[in-house]
């Protein structure tokens, strides 16, 4: 594991810590949602638990319990073993039977080869440096069965926080050694954080053997459209 995975871990297992299942969402990500829509819209119920999700980076479930309360067969991963020990009470709160959690890092994935049908991440990835997330598409092509999904949604480039982001330090050309801004959404993640951009995605996901189906921008304002913060959705497929 490298140091910056290590220095992640342990700030995220400090905030689970301390602020359970607070230090997360209880709500879906509503790019998620949009993906599994127009994603699995037309399969029949009956005919999706035979399909295996897994989210990397699951922290406490708060998307994990839409994606098996619609009948697929979820799966979970997360760094940190609270995230882990917490998700299943976030579930059970949802009425839906606890998926199946492991904790370990995405940069080495416990699962067997082309055993997912689709994988997703929900700002996760973006804490791995450059050279740790080419390893993790490495290991999300691993566990894909050919034609099988991987989206991810991630921060870009364009944000303020990456643009003007002093006194945070770049620790390779994508990389913050944090979010320092105090404008800024995330300010106090003091961990590698990564910012994509849409060219270099799609160049280093086809050079990994990823046919990039759609890159969309979502741009958002905060703070009275004072603070704009970039969200990249990557839809892709492994060839
Ligand atoms: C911002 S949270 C997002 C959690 C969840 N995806 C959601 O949308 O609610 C980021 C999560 O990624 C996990 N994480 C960070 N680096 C990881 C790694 N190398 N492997 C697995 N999980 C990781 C953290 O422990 C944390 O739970």
């Amino acid at each position: 594991m490298s140091e910056g995975i290590k220095e992640t871990k342990a700030w995220y297992e400090t905030s689970y810590g301390k602020l359970g299942v607070n230090a997360q969402r209880r709500y879906p990500n509503e790019e998620l949602v949009r993906f599994m829509a127009r994603t699995y819209f037309s399969v029949p119920r009956n005919e999706r638990s035979d399909i295996n999700i897994l989210e990397i980076g699951c922290g406490s479930c708060a998307n994990l319990w839409v994606i098996a309360k619609e009948g697929f067969k979820a799966h979970g991963l997360d760094l940190c073993d609270e995230a882990i020990r917490l998700g299943p009470s976030i579930m059970d709160d949802w009425g839906v039977q606890a998926a199946s959690l492991k904790s370990g890092s995405m940069t080495d994935i416990p699962h067997p080869d082309q055993s997912m049908d689709c994988v997703v991440d929900i700002y996760s990835a973006n804490c791995l440096n450059e050279a740790d997330f080419e390893t993790c598409v490495r290991e999300v092509k691993r566990v894909l069965k050919p034609g099988g999904y991987f989206f991810s949604y991630t921060p870009g480039q364009e944000s303020d926080a990456f643009r003007d982001h002093a006194p945070a330090k770049l620790i390779d050309s994508s990389t913050l050694n944090g979010i320092y801004r105090e404008s800024s959404m995330f300010a106090g993640n003091h961990y590698p954080f990564r910012f994509s951009h849409p060219d270099s995605v799609r160049e280093l996901m086809e050079r990994e053997g990823f046919k990039v189906t759609s890159i969309e921008r979502v741009l958002r304002s905060y703070n009275g459209m004072e603070e704009h913060f970039e969200h990249l959705t990557i839809d892709s497929v492994k060839m």
